[in-house]
């Protein structure tokens, strides 16, 4: 059995192929940065627009790839949101018509909980329960994994999402985008105690996230240092704001960890690419005495291979679906405390 899973939701065009021991056959990511860069961040009308113009070639290019026709796909498994509603919509459409013309199944699948995936297709043993931070340009959310599919959202961003705090001050300083690349290799040499960000408390016990403060905070020192893409102190300022967007991140998960108890901690999402985080989120788990999972670094930001792999595995558990042509997208968050039980197992 094989499955094409299909990623739109943000600005990759991706199609990955796998089979039904969930060995990765092909994965196949086409990024819009250099279109966007121009801007400083993603337009949504103009990623919709080229994913629209790039993804047959994708898909092609994933089969090729694979040795596998299109003939001998048997279920394929689209991103159907949170992310862009416009690119979403395109690549959940191309999935749809392949379904129907194929007579095949179309499963949809969410991007946050594909992220989580991540860290199972590398790791089929982790052990459960597990502790997820869930780290990118869209998306701050911690779960708890009691196991396989059922996860409890922790806590979230109040603000901003900790990605989108540096794409932002990045590109509030003509450093490029995406920003998180940028500032960590530039931070690289820079000396992150030189600059002290003040980390925001909230005012009650929850676990969620607050980013905007720090990039205030941000904002305010580049006013008053006179901070520019040619200061000699650049390095230790993103060192330090890096260093400090980290240390938001991992006393959370630090907290989440103690109140849950889990036999595993998981990293993932565009910003564990980052090698500071990293670093600390082992170190963390280490001191913990808790096992530690961060995908690989392709697997980390957007790819079609973990679409793929929750689509297998919500294949397994999946009841005989209507049709495919009534999956529709949605651009928001869709796991939420409120939910009954505060719980979405499917
Ligand atoms: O998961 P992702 O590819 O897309 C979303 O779902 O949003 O994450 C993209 C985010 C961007 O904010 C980008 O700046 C950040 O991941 N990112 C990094 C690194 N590589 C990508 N942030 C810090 N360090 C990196 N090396
Ligand atoms: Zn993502």
């Amino acid at each position: 059995m094989h499955v094409l899973g299909i990623e739109t939701s943000c600005d990759e065009t991706a199609a990955a192929v796998l089979d039904d021991r969930r060995k990765t056959l092909s994965s196949v990511v086409l990024t819009q940065d250099a279109i966007h860069a121009l801007y400083g961040g993603v337009v949504p009308e103009l990623a919709s627009r080229q994913h629209l113009a790039t993804i047959g070639r994708v898909v092609c290019e994933a089969l090729r790839r694979a040795e596998i026709p299109l003939e001998r796909i048997d279920a394929y498994a689209a991103t159907q949101g949170p992310g862009l509603i416009g690119s979403l919509l395109v690549g959940l459409s191309f999935a749809k018509a392949l379904a129907y013309y194929f007579e095949k199944p179309l499963v949809g699948v969410d991007h946050v909980e594909a992220h989580i995936e991540a860290a199972f297709l590398e790791n089929p043993g982790l052990p459960l329960p597990a502790v997820a931070l869930v780290v990118s340009g869209g998306h701050t959310s911690l779960f708890f994994l009691k196991k396989r599919l059922h996860y409890r959202l922790l806590g979230r961003t109040r603000d901003d999402a900790a990605g989108e705090a540096l794409d932002k001050i990045a590109k509030f300083l003509g450093l490029g985008y995406p920003g998180g690349p940028v500032i960590e290799r530039m931070a690289e040499s820079g000396d992150p105690e030189r600059f002290v960000f003040v980390l925001p408390k909230m005012k009650d016990a929850s676990l969620d996230f607050s980013f905007s403060g720090l990039k205030t905070a941000a904002l305010r020192l580049i006013g008053e240092t006179d901070m520019s893409d040619s200061h000699p102190r650049l390095p230790d300022f993103l060192a330090g704001f890096e260093e400090a967007v980290v240390r938001a991140l991992l006393d959370n998960l630090h907290r989440a960890a103690e109140k849950c108890d889990p036999a595993s901690l998981i990293l993932c999402g565009g910003v564990a690419r980052n090698k500071r985080l990293r670093r600390r989120f082992e170190e963390l788990a280490r001191s913990t005495g808790t096992a530690a999972f961060i995908p690989s670094p392709a697997l980390c930001t957007d790819n079609a291979a973990m679409v793929a792999a929750l689509g297998l595995e919500k294949l397994k558990t999946a009841k005989k679906t209507s049709s495919p042509l009534d999956l529709d997208a949605y651009p928001r968050f869709a796991i939420t405390k409120e939910e009954p039980g505060g719980e979405r197992g499917r």
